[in-house]
C-alpha cells in the first residue's frame, strides 16, 4: 500500500476547495467569468460576515475611543483632487507592442513582455480610479469616481462624527465597505482585485503623540491576526523605504503574510500625518481643526491608519488555516479555522436516516440555528459526513445516535483533535458556547507579543 502524499498548501488547491465547497465562484461565471471579479458563496459569504464580524468587535465594539461610519462609495468629485488620488493614485505602465498586455512597470524584471517576449512601450503613469458618470448625461462636468479607498469618506465625516459622539482625542473612526481600484495586473485569487472590501479605521491624536499611537496600532493589528489563528511564523513586518511611501503618508508598515505565492502586503498601517484633514480644509474652505478643551488650542490631529483587506484577510485565513493529515489510505483535509471564523460552528449528524432519528435531530437543529450557522447533514457514511465538514472548517459534528433516544444524550466531535465527548442534551448549547469561546478546546495561539521587524 502506497502512503498518501501530504503536499504543502498551495494556490490552487485553495482556489479548487474554495469553488467545490460553495465558498468563492468566478464572477458571471455562466458568462465565462469576469477578469479578477469573484463572488462569495454560501459558505464564503459567512467566513466574510465572520472576518468583519471579529474586526468590528475588536474595532469598535470593545472600545470606549471608537465609533463607526458606513459613507457612500460614490462622492463629491473634488475629494478626488483634495486628496491627491486624481493625480497621484497612478501605476506606471507599460505596454506589449505585440500582444498588447500590460503590466506594471515597476514590477518588471526585465525589458521584454512577461508572455510573449514583445517589446514593450515607454512607460506613461495610469491612474488607477474607475470613472462613472452622474445623471443620464455622459459629460466631462458629471463625472465621478468610485472611491478607491474608504478613508475619505471618514475624513470628509470627522467634523460630524466629532461634533455629534462627543468624543475628545485620541479616538478613531472605523468603516467597512467597497473599494475599487483599476489595478493594471491583478491575480493570485482574490488577493489582488479590480473590486474589494476595506476594513479601515483613522486615529485621530495630538500632535507629539502619534509616534506611539503608531506603534500601539502595530501591536493590536499584529495580535488581532494572531488571536485568530494565524500562525505567528507566517506574519512578518515591513518598514516602506521613503521611495515605497503612499504619497499622504509620513511612515508606513506593512503587515505581510507567508501566503503561497510568497510574502505580501495583508495590512498597511500608515501615519497619515495631517496632510487628508488640511487638504479636505483648504479645498473645501470649511474648518477641519479640533478644539482643545484643556488648553484652549485649535490645531489638526494627526491620523493612525491601519487599513485591511476583507478579501485578503479571508485568504491568509484560509491559507493558514489549511491541513493535510494521513487517513488509513486517504487523506484527512481539515481547515482548522478559528471557532469564531468558521462558516458553520456545528453540524447535526443522525447516526441514521431512519424516521426514528429524525425528529430528534431536527428538533436539535432547530435549537442550534437560534445561536449559530449551524448544518444538518444525514447523507452518506458518519465517516464521510466527519470529513466533508473538517474540510469546510465546521468546528464540531453533533453525532445523534439510537442511544439518544434513550438516554438523552448526544456526542459531540471535535475537528481538531477527533475527540468526541458525551454531553445531555439539554447541556448542549452550553457546552458548545464554552467549547466555541475557546475554552476547554484545542491549542490556540494567544497573540505572541515577540514580533520582529524584517
Ligand atoms: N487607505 C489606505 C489604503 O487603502 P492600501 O495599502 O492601498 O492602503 C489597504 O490598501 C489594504 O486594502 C491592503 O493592505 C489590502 O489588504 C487591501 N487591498 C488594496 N488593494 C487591493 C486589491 N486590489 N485587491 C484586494 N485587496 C486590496
Amino acid at each position: 500500500m502506497t502512503e498518501p502524499k501530504l503536499t504543502k498548501v498551495d494556490m490552487e488547491k485553495i482556489v479548487s476547495l474554495c469553488r467545490r465547497r460553495g465558498f468563492i465562484f468566478p464572477s458571471s461565471e455562466i458568462y465565462g467569468g469576469l477578469s479578477s471579479c469573484w463572488d462569495y458563496g454560501p459558505l464564503g459569504v459567512e467566513l466574510k460576515r465572520n472576518i468583519k464580524e471579529s474586526w468590528w468587535r475588536a474595532m469598535v465594539q470593545e472600545r470606549d475611543d471608537m465609533v463607526g461610519l458606513d459613507s457612500s462609495i460614490l462622492m463629491h468629485p473634488q475629494v478626488w483632487e483634495a486628496s491627491g488620488h486624481l493625480k497621484g493614485f497612478s501605476d506606471p505602465l507599460v505596454e506589449c507592442k505585440q500582444c498588447h498586455r500590460r503590466w506594471r512597470s515597476d514590477e518588471m524584471k526585465d525589458s521584454s513582455c512577461p508572455s510573449c517576449g514583445g517589446g514593450l512601450t515607454e512607460s506613461r503613469m495610469f491612474n488607477l480610479m474607475f470613472k462613472t458618470f452622474m445623471g443620464p448625461v455622459e459629460e466631462e462636468a458629471d463625472i465621478v469616481y468610485l472611491r478607491p479607498e474608504t478613508a475619505q469618506g471618514i475624513f470628509v465625516n470627522f467634523e460630524n462624527a466629532l461634533n455629534t459622539s462627543r468624543k475628545r482625542l485620541p479616538f478613531g473612526i472605523a468603516q467597512i465597505g467597497k473599494a475599487f481600484r483599476n489595478e493594471i495586473t491583478t491575480g493570485n485569487f482574490i488577493f489582488r482585485s479590480r473590486e474589494f472590501e476595506q476594513m479601515e479605521m483613522e486615529y485621530f491624536v495630538k500632535p507629539g503623540t502619534d509616534g506611539e499611537w503608531f506603534d500601539y496600532w502595530v501591536k493590536e493589528r499584529l495580535n488581532w491576526y494572531a488571536n485568530l489563528g494565524i500562525k505567528k511564523e507566517n506574519l512578518r513586518l515591513h518598514q516602506h523605504a521613503k521611495d515605497e511611501l503612499a504619497h499622504y503618508a509620513v511612515k508606513c508598515y506593512d503587515i505581510d503574510y507567508l501566503f503561497p505565492m510568497g510574502w505580501a502586503e495583508l495590512e498597511g498601517i500608515a501615519n497619515r500625518g495631517n496632510f487628508d484633514l488640511i487638504q479636505h480644509a483648504n479645498s473645501s474652505g470649511k474648518n477641519m481643526d479640533y478644539f482643545d478643551e484643556e488648553t484652549k488650542e485649535h490645531f489638526s490631529p494627526l491620523i493612525i491608519e491601519p487599513s485591511a483587506g476583507v478579501d485578503r484577510s479571508a485568504l491568509a485565513f484560509l491559507c493558514d488555516a489549511y491541513d493535510e493529515e494521513p487517513d488509513k489510505d486517504e487523506i484527512r483535509v481539515v481547515l482548522r479555522l478559528h471557532p469564531s471564523l468558521a462558516p458553520i460552528k456545528a453540524a447535526i449528524l443522525p447516526l441514521s436516516r431512519k424516521e426514528t432519528l429524525a425528529p430528534l435531530s431536527k428538533q436539535i437543529y432547530a435549537d442550534l440555528r437560534q445561536c449559530w450557522m449551524v448544518g444538518y447533514d444525514d447523507a452518506q457514511s458518519i465517516g464521510r459526513r466527519y470529513r466533508r465538514q473538517d474540510e469546510i472548517g465546521t468546528p464540531f459534528c453533533v453525532t445523534i445516535d439510537f442511544q439518544s433516544l434513550e438516554d438523552e444524550q448526544v456526542t459531540i466531535r471535535e475537528r481538531d483533535t477527533m475527540r468526541q465527548i458525551r454531553v445531555p442534551i439539554k447541556e448542549l448549547q452550553s457546552t458548545l458556547a464554552s467549547k466555541l469561546s475557546g475554552e476547554d478546546l484545542f491549542i490556540l495561539p494567544l497573540g505572541g507579543k515577540i514580533w520582529k521587524e524584517g
